[in-house]
């Protein structure tokens, strides 16, 4: 399973520059644990946060112009920092599973003089085997738009930053005139047409390129939940869909889907899930005249059953996450804002353990990056998947690991519960 084992973000409104987990400098901090949580008081970017993802993922999918449009973000001046000049920039550090080498993604986004996003520069880099010290061998790098691409998976320029003045154009022109000779052939000198499309987008749709594509199917694979139970109570017209997507109004079509390619297993996942909302017995489906599948709930205290569309908020949100955990091929990334919003607060500490479960379980489940307002929640965390975003003087946030403060462990290791802990204002950076 590909992990992200740390992320960089700066210059994305409030967040000027947070580090979450390791980089590929920064070795000695520990990495993202597979299940992260991010708290915080009203106001101090942990939506900001989610969103860095949000907006990483668009502009894969649609170029940086359009994700600074979407999702209501209203564009690149309102995004960027306020009061900074410099570029947006993102950096993520990343392996693709347990053993892999783990790959720094760099991207840099600025305007131009006409006010139009445009990718200013995109990195990819990896030490080789073996190698565990010195500068990582850059195998991807473009500036607006044009760069050197190596192809495989194992070249690449080691590029010394303190003592060379690399120059990128300079190479890209000895290259194009057959003066590099230790150049090996499997350096290409590239060309997007579109500054605004993300070189990884274009790249790693190219079979030469294993380490692209695969950074590529990973970030294309993260599952932001914009999760709304008045969307999953809608009727599925359509077919049966593989996942749920990020709003839930799916739910029908992926019930349909566990149905029809997995029947036992989903009798199986609808038996646990029952188990796990209070007050259901037994959930199952019936298919209409007309083809569609329809959610059936069997409340305890009444004989009839009830559907979908007349169940409880909560209920439908527990039973959308659920199901999502329950996912065969489970996204790599798995992003969600403020799950607690609906649920009664016994339930969160049970869902705080399945969303670890899922993380850490053997199966090949997701990371899981949630924010939170619930110190129920946060009681069945361990200091080191907890981050606290805190407001500076100057207005950006700043961020700390629960862990990073020796009384708060001391204090979860003697049994005190996390959540009580921020409650009484232990978390707070000090
Ligand atoms: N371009 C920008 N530059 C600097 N700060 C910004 C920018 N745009 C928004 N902000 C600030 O970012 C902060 C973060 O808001 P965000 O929605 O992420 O908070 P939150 O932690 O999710 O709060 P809540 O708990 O209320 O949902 C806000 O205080 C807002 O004033
Ligand atoms: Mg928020």
């Amino acid at each position: 399973m590909a992990t992200i084992e740390g992320i960089r973000i700066k210059n994305f409104r409030s967040l000027k520059d947070v580090t979450l987990g390791r980089l590929w400098n920064q070795q000695q901090t520990d990495p993202l644990t597979p299940m992260t949580a991010v708290i915080g008081k009203n106001g101090v970017g942990k939506s900001t946060l989610l969103d860095a993802f949000g907006f990483l993922a668009d502009a894969l999918k649609s170029g940086v112009e359009e994700a600074c449009d979407s999702r209501g973000r209203g564009g690149f001046e309102r995004i960027r920092a306020q009061g900074q000049k410099g570029p947006i920039e993102f950096e993520v550090y990343y392996k693709e599973d347990g053993n892999a080498r783990p790959i720094t993604y760099e991207i840099s986004i600025n305007v131009d003089h006409s006010g139009r996003p445009y990718v200013l520069k995109e990195r990819l880099r990896q030490r080789r085997k073996g190698q565990k010290h010195g500068w990582p061998f850059s195998f991807l790098l473009l500036n607006s738009g044009k760069g050197i691409v190596w192809k495989g998976d194992q070249e690449g320029r080691q590029i010394d930053e303190e003592h060379d003045v690399f120059d990128l154009f300079g190479l890209i022109q000895s290259i194009e005139s057959g003066e590099a000779e230790e150049e090996s052939t499997e350096t290409e000198v590239v060309e997007l047409d579109d500054q605004r499309k993300l070189g990884i987008a274009t790249l790693g749709s190219l079979k030469q390129h294993p380490r692209i594509s695969a950074f590529r199917k990973f970030i294309e694979g993260w599952y932001l939940s914009y999760f709304t139970p008045d969307a999953a109570r809608s009727l599925p017209l359509a077919g049966p869909q593989k996942h749920l997507n990020s709003h839930g109004d799916n739910l029908g079509n992926v019930v349909q889907f566990m149905e029809r390619e997995h029947p036992k297993q989903f009798q199986a996942i609808l038996k646990r899930i029952a188990e796990k909302i209070p007050g259901i017995n037994k959930i199952d489906t019936e298919k209409t005249n007309d083809g569609r599948l329809l959610l059936r709930f069997n409340d305890k205290g009444f004989q009839d059953t009830f559907y979908s569309q007349q169940m409880s908020d909560g209920t439908l949100k527990v039973f959308a996450y659920l199901l999502l955990l329950e996912d065969p091929t489970p996204p790599p990334f798995l992003c969600i804002e403020e799950p607690e919003n609906g649920l009664y607060h016994k339930l969160l500490e049970s869902l705080a353990k399945e969303f670890r479960e899922h993380a850490t379980g053997r199966k090949g489940g997701s990371q899981v990056f949630i924010t939170t307002h619930q110190p129920y929640l946060v009681d069945a965390l361990e200091p080191a998947e907890v981050w606290i975003l805190e407001k500076g003087p100057d207005g950006y946030s700043l961020i700390h690991r629960a862990s990073d403060d020796p009384t708060v462990k001391n204090m979860v290791a003697e049994g005190l519960p996390l959540g009580g802990l921020w409650y009484s204002d232990y978390l707070d950076a000090r």
